[in-house]
């Protein structure tokens, strides 16, 4: 392993407020850590804007890797820094890190750490280490560079630099997509944002992993079977990625390495992702449910993803609206249905909206009518109050109810056809 040692006099950290990072490294000295250093994405972009000119973003979170205890340092960093400057402050025990907010910053500060993944996909069990342990356990070598604090160098064990000036990702350990597959998301996320590619190394890792997928968990399976902390981190990651502006060509680089295989095999050869998603996104709705919908075992995969409980219902009523539209284009007796008749079709079986427009994403037969219904026609209520039915003699009751439905229902029929709630 070389080590390049190097001071970063020309390297722009403007973004890292530099009366906090004085503070925390004045604290540190006090608490006899040998050792605080900024890790991952911050140095990252900073080298990259240094190398490659890239604009520089205002850090959205910054990892502080500590030689010592994160969780001791930390509780100085909370008493000196008090309430007005500290707003969040959250311990994990397992792995001594703390998640801090501190002036509207939010930082985590982590015990350098070695991990070993008793198995593929597992949360991983930890032990004190060094800080150059601490960067040869992480993903790539890109993210794998530290500043340390208190000399002001950088340490690039693993050639980090060099991989940014190639614009290449590399994997740091030829286990690291077994011991979380979920990298290869992160890679996909990287490569469309970095405007960088895997390495072929790393490709080839990818390859050989995937063709090992889902070792000890079999299709068929419950899901529950599948490791519950890769679930998460799964979850996340695709959510973060769906998430960016490059969420599109993100998407294409994980199904040309066979990457969609973690989720479904349908998913690996979908070609309707993109119209999905992008419906998703102007309707408002989870773009990673969108996603789901195409799977071939759509609420399998929603439940081992571990998808919020409402999420799951509405790709299971998707389901039913597929099979009931599917129905209804056969029989074409739809030709003859004025609006009313769609509205009562999908209120009396009180489909969510959500459930609708996972329907509308995935393009349905009448799709465009489910669009009418999901942008107008549900919103419209009776031209005439009840109040006002009241004062014409109407006695409050089921009755009120039922006439209120009928004007609802009138005033929808008399809409133009040509009412078009937005262009998806
Ligand atoms: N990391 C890892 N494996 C993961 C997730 C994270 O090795 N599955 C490491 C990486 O070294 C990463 C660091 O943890 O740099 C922090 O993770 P995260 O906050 O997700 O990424 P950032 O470094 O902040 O980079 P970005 O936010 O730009 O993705």
């Amino acid at each position: 392993m070389n080590m390049h040692v190097f001071p970063d006099s020309d390297l722009d950290l403007s973004g890292v407020p530099s009366d906090l990072m004085r503070l925390i490294k004045a604290q540190a000295r006090k608490s006899n850590v040998n050792r605080v250093a900024i890790v991952g994405g911050v140095v990252r972009d900073a080298l990259l804007h240094q190398i490659h000119q890239t604009p520089l973003q205002k850090p959205q979170d910054l990892d502080l890797v500590v030689e010592g205890s994160a969780y001791s340092l930390a509780k100085v960093i909370k008493k000196v820094l008090g309430k007005e400057r500290l707003s969040a402050f959250r311990v994990h025990k397992d792995y001594d890190t703390v998640e801090m907010v501190l002036e509207n910053l939010s930082v985590d500060l982590a015990t350098s750490r070695v991990e070993v993944y008793k198995s593929p996909g597992q949360n991983p069990e930890i032990t004190p280490s060094g800080l150059v342990e601490d960067l040869a356990r992480r993903d790539f070598t890109v993210n794998a560079i530290a500043i340390d604090l208190f000399t002001q160098n950088i340490l690039d064990p693993f050639n980090g630099k060099s991989a940014i000036k190639n614009r290449q990702l590399e994997f740091l350990h030829s286990r690291s997509v077994a011991d979380d597959p979920t990298r290869i998301v992160r890679g996909a996320r990287y490569a469309a944002r970095l405007n960088f590619d895997l390495s072929s190394q790393a490709k080839k890792q990818v390859q050989s992993t995937l063709n090992q997928w889902p070792w000890d968990w079999a299709k068929g399976d419950p899901p529950k079977q599948a490791p519950p902390a890769l679930a998460t981190r799964l979850r996340q990651e695709l959510e973060l990625m769906l998430d960016q502006e490059a969420w599109q060509s993100a998407l294409e680089n994980l199904q040309k390495w066979g990457g969609l295989l973690l989720l479904d095999n349908g998913l690996q050869v979908d070609i309707c992702w993109k119209r999905r998603i992008r419906r998703a996104k102007r309707l408002g709705i989870s773009p990673l449910t969108a996603l789901i919908a195409g799977a071939n075992e759509p609420r399998e995969l929603a439940s081992r993803l571990q998808l919020p409980m409402h999420q799951q219902r509405a790709l299971a009523e998707n389901l039913e609206i597929q099979k009931f539209v599917n129905q209804v284009n056969l029989s074409k007796e739809y030709l003859q249905w004025p609006k009313s008749q769609w509205c009562r079709a999908i209120e009396n079986n009180n489909w969510h909206p959500d459930s609708i427009a996972i329907s509308i994403c995935l393009g349905v037969p009448n799709w465009h009518l489910l669009l009418q219904w999901w942008g107008r026609w549900r919103l419209m209520i009776s031209p005439i109050s009840p109040k006002t039915l009241i004062e014409q003699g109407w006695k409050p009751g089921p009755e009120l109810g039922k006439e209120l439905e009928n004007l609802r229902y009138k005033a929808i029929d008399s809409l133009s056809n040509n009412a078009n709630p937005s262009t998806l």
